[in-house]
């Protein structure tokens, strides 16, 4: 796969209207082969981006005469939506697709089809090619857009079909999206990623970047504004590069400053950041655009400088806290920081796992997503001497993960009195009469209230840190 940037490329009107008459030929045939609506069982896996994939696969699915239910066994399609990231998620795939062996042979009309990350690399497609026959579709990310001419191809033909073009994927603007939540939109802005972090298997299932062109996106956020969508996720695998590829070049931080300009009650969040592209404009621009969240998604792996290189990661452990430090100087006790580590990346001494811990506790983060490191077929790190034990690397892990939880505990107690703006979600646990929401931090705060009250924004005082909600009161005057 070459390490070339390529120019972003756009699916073509006519290949968008072919794939229309697939949705037209699949919806006649599901009308001739069942008497009720058909139903498909969409299962995910992995990252938000997957999560975007999804809801357009299940957009297309609706135009072809397909309603949805989330259990396998009363579907007459199922589609496992895959992630490569980390070898626990391509365990559970395999397991979860096994184990509909003999259920397939009692109903051999029930269509099984996989997709994503994990089947854009080559010994998977062929281990699935070869092991599991009931499978009668695969295809690679950058084809979901075809999904109505494979689909069709599955149901008629005699062959499995798979489709795993080793490409960088064309943008696809205007596929239908069947969203699964009426309040929260993702919003991809960018696909693919240039990186090459030795560990990570992204870049060769995903191709490198490609930005959408500002004015599709704009024109989709405002669609969401106006349907009613309340909290709007940009989604990238690094969101800073977005627009370098674009001529003209756009920055991430004018577009967050063009979606804040646009009338409506909605807050913008955005991930993931790279350090390494994260501007000090862009932390600017997050602290002067009033309906852009207050919380930076940055991602720092690991607190050691020896390791950081290893990972390719082009940041030091001292350029990092520049950016948070500015981000905490100018964003105060609003700014929510969550970030990504990894454990025993390969070569890792206790010595730099060390350094790890201190850097988190320098950083003071909401909460971590932390991991095992994992070793991915294809990546460097993969060929890297890798000699700490899995039992070592587990007891880090758990030092890590209890120093974490302390340091989120007493942040959670340090909000004792603040005030935040909140999203209304929904109903409360915490009695008969409260209602749940929701920080820029996305941390749950709790208070009694109408449920007239869902799908506002409200300003809420913090009462009681509990240990997973705070318990609030909300504020009179609505100040948004
Ligand atoms: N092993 C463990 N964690 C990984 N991640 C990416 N690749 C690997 C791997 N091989 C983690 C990184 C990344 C997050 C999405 O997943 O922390 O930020
Ligand atoms: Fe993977 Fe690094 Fe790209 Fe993130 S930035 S997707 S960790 S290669």
């Amino acid at each position: 796969m070459s390490k070339d940037t390529k120019k972003t490329a756009v699916i073509s009107s006519e290949e968008l209207q072919r794939q229309e008459q697939f949705s037209q030929k699949v919806s006649s045939a599901v009308s001739a082969r069942y008497s009720s609506k058909p139903l498909a069982c969409v299962i995910t896996y992995g990252c938000q981006q997957n999560v975007a994939d999804s809801e357009k696969i299940k957009g297309m699915l609706e135009l072809m005469g397909y309603d949805f239910t989330s259990d396998r066994l009363e579907a007459q399609l199922i589609i496992f939506n895959t992630c490569a990231v980390r070898e626990h998620a391509e365990d559970r795939v395999f397991g979860n697709v096994g184990s509909l062996k003999s259920y397939k042979r009692e109903h051999p009309d029930t269509i099984i089809a996989l997709c994503g990350c994990m089947m854009q690399q080559k010994h998977i497609a062929d281990k699935i090619k070869k092991s599991y026959p009931f499978v009668d579709l695969v295809f690679g990310t950058h084809v979901i857009h075809q999904l109505p001419e494979l689909l069709y191809r599955a149901m008629t033909g005699r062959r499995r079909v798979f489709e795993i073009p080793d490409m960088d994927g064309a943008i696809a603007e205007g596929i239908p999206v069947k969203r699964d939540n009426d309040a929260k939109a993702w919003l991809p802005i960018m696909y693919g990623c240039n990186n090459f972090c030795t560990y990570c298997i992204v870049p060769y299932v995903r191709g490198r970047e490609r930005s959408r062109e500002k004015a599709d996106i704009i024109k989709e956020f405002k669609e969401l504004v106006n349907q009613g969508y309340k909290e709007i996720t940009l989604l990238g695998q690094n969101v800073n590069s977005y627009g370098k590829d674009l001529t003209p070049n756009v920055s991430f931080a004018s577009l967050l400053r063009e979606l804040n300009d646009i009338d409506g009650d909605f807050r913008i969040r955005f991930m993931t950041s790279h350090p390494k592209d994260c501007t000090f404009e862009l932390i600017e621009v997050m602290a002067q655009c009033e309906k852009v969240a207050q919380h930076l998604h940055l991602p720092f792996q690991s607190g050691s400088d020896r390791v950081l290189k290893a990972m390719n990661r082009h940041y030091t452990r001292g350029q990092y806290l520049k950016l948070i430090n500015y981000a905490k100087e100018l964003m105060g006790d609003e700014l929510s920081i969550t970030s990504d580590i990894i454990v025993g990346f390969p070569g890792e001494t206790y010595e730099d796992f060390k350094e790890t811990l201190s850097l988190v506790e320098e950083v003071k983060a909401t909460s971590l997503f932390t991991f095992i490191y994992s070793p991915r077929k294809g990546t460097p790190a993969a060929e890297m001497p890798d000699p700490i034990s899995a039992e070592e690397k587990s007891k880090w892990f758990k030092e890590l993960t209890d120093l974490q939880e302390q340091i989120s505990a007493s942040q959670m107690a340090l909000h004792k009195g603040k005030v935040f703006k909140c999203y209304v979600y929904g109903k409360g646990k915490l009695g008969d009469n409260y209602v749940a929401a929701r920080n820029d931090g996305n941390l749950i705060i709790e208070f009694e209230g109408d449920e007239s009250l869902i799908g506002t924004f409200q300003k809420v005082k913090v009462i009681e840190p509990l240990t997973f909600v705070m318990r609030g009161e909300m504020l009179k005057e609505k100040e948004i």
